[in-house]
């Protein structure tokens, strides 16, 4: 029967090239939606769940790229996470439009899709929080939907480097909600480069810190990442290529961020947040993106979002491939896990690390940088490297570090100063050639953290 068979082909063409509609979807919508692109692009595609919500619903993941299903050495990992927070939606239908947009670009040969599939590998979780999400209002606000379903907020479960005797209390394992240890777990699956985690009831950018124990981080208002350039070059970019962000005074609210984009600590201060555990624990910078004035906002709004989203979505993806990316050798040529790759003048709390597949990636921007590279047995390796703008190229400058044995104690390296990165503690604070000196908060800036949050409230 070839006529059937064209019928069924004629059916499997069209549902997969229909569009996908500017609504909100359901939980059972996305799944459906995500299974659907990953069967009609079994090449370019991968889904796969990192775990389940307390209610039992999958947190399900797509993987797009010219290698879906596996890491490839030189090619980043690069994710977006949507609806942390179960009431903050449009991140949701931003991240299906996006993963939409990058299959149907690449499918008509579109040469901005090609490459980007060709060179990273870019993961996409719409939603973090479904349970949240299935609470959610309709309305601009309220925070009905907000925390998961054991009413915790997803945004302050993660471990936190700031957090202390002296500071906020560190949540114990047992207090660790289902979906955060997805989020663990999953960044431990990969080395994840780049990352932006989507909320809304703002219009900003915001990057680390979000959180300090007022030790040397703490600069005014502000708390400072070591790679603090870095985030307000990759906020910037967000901000400058969408619609309206870069004002920076959109939302009416009395709130004006210049240039769109604002330390997290300076706007308010919070503990356990994901993007402070992504950069100081995973080596991922991540920045948390504000996208809508309005955590629901109306269905008549979402095309016009989608387009002012959509250029700033993709150009922050290209943001992975700034800087230097490489493998670490040993003296007998094999590539080494646990090598620390540092640059001069950005020490990370979690000193940054080769992965399994001995390879490292270093976020910078242009300019000249001195690297320490240390291994166990092995002489400390120093050497300035001249770095480019990468992501014009979708690549980073490739460099590979090649180690000598160590010919006495003197010259060898160690890396007992640091333990890995999954348990690297810093809470108990360090000396100054280490980082961070736990000091207590004054009354007074709780109190102030206290009103920038009532003020904020909380995005
Ligand atoms: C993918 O990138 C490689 C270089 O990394 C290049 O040789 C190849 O032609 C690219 N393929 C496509 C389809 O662009
Ligand atoms: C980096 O070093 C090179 C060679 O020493 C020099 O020509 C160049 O101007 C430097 N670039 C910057 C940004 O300092
Ligand atoms: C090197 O260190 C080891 C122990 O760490 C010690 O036993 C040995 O004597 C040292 N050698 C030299 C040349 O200092
Ligand atoms: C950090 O170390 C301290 C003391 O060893 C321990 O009590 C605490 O649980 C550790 N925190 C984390 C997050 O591992
Ligand atoms: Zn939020």
């Amino acid at each position: 029967m070839p006529s059937l068979i064209f019928l069924l082909l004629l059916i499997l063409i069209i549902t997969s090239t229909s569009t996908l509609e500017f609504r909100y979807h359901s939980n059972r919508e996305i799944e459906q939606i995500l299974t659907q692109i990953s069967l009609s692009n079994p090449d370019i595609t991968h889904l796969y769940s990192i775990g389940k919500s307390v209610r039992g619903q999958q947190l399900w993941v797509l993987a797009l790229g010219l290698r879906p299903r596996q890491h490839t050495l030189g090619i980043p990992e690069f994710k977006y996470v949507g609806n942390m927070h179960g009431n903050e939606v449009l991140g949701r239908e931003l991240l299906l439009h996006l993963a939409d947009e990058l299959v149907q670009g690449y499918r008509s040969g579109e040469s901005w899709s090609v490459q980007l599939l060709n060179s990273t590998r870019i993961h996409v979780l719409p939603t973090m929080n479904p349970d949240g999400f299935d609470e959610a209002r309709t309305h601009c606000q309220y925070s009905q939907g907000r925390y998961n379903s054991n009413g915790v907020d997803l945004n302050r479960n993660f471990p936190d480097a700031f957090a202390g005797p002296k500071n906020q209390r560190q949540l114990t394992e047992k207090e660790r909600e289902a979906e955060v240890r997805a989020v663990i777990g999953w960044l431990q699956t990969e080395t994840f480069v780049l990352s932006a985690n989507l909320h809304g009831g703002a219009l900003v950018a915001s990057y680390p810190y979000d959180n300090s124990n007022g030790g040397s981080e703490q600069v005014h208002r502000s708390s400072v990442a070591p790679d603090d350039d870095v985030f307000v070059h990759l906020a910037k970019v967000y901000s400058q290529n969408h619609g309206s962000m870069h004002r920076g005074d959109v939302c009416n609210d009395g709130l004006t961020f210049p240039d769109g984009i604002t330390n997290g600590y300076q706007w308010y201060p919070l503990s356990g947040g994901m993007q402070d555990y992504n950069y100081i624990w995973a080596q991922c910078l991540e920045i948390t993106l504000e996208v809508s004035c309005c955590k629901f906002p109306p269905v008549s709004q979402l095309p016009v979002m989608w387009t002012e989203n959509r250029k700033s979505l993709l150009a922050f993806i290209k943001q992975v491939h700034l800087g230097v990316k490489g493998q670490v050798f040993d003296s007998s040529g094999h590539a080494v896990r646990d090598a620390i790759v540092e640059v001069e003048g950005r020490t990370n709390l979690c000193p940054f690390r080769t992965d399994r597949h001995g390879e490292y990636y270093r976020l910078l921007l242009p300019g000249n940088y001195s690297f320490t590279v240390r291994y166990p047995g092995h002489q400390v390796l120093t050497e300035t490297l001249e770095v480019p703008y990468g992501p014009n190229h979708y690549t980073a400058m490739k460099h590979d570090f090649h180690l000598r044995r160590a010919v006495d104690n003197a010259t060898q390296a160690t890396t007992s100063r640091v333990s890995p990165t999954p348990t690297c503690n810093y809470t108990t604070g360090v000396d100054s050639s280490g980082t961070l000196v736990v000091h207590a908060w004054t009354e007074l800036s709780m109190l102030l953290a206290l009103v920038a949050a009532v003020q904020s409230m909380m995005c």
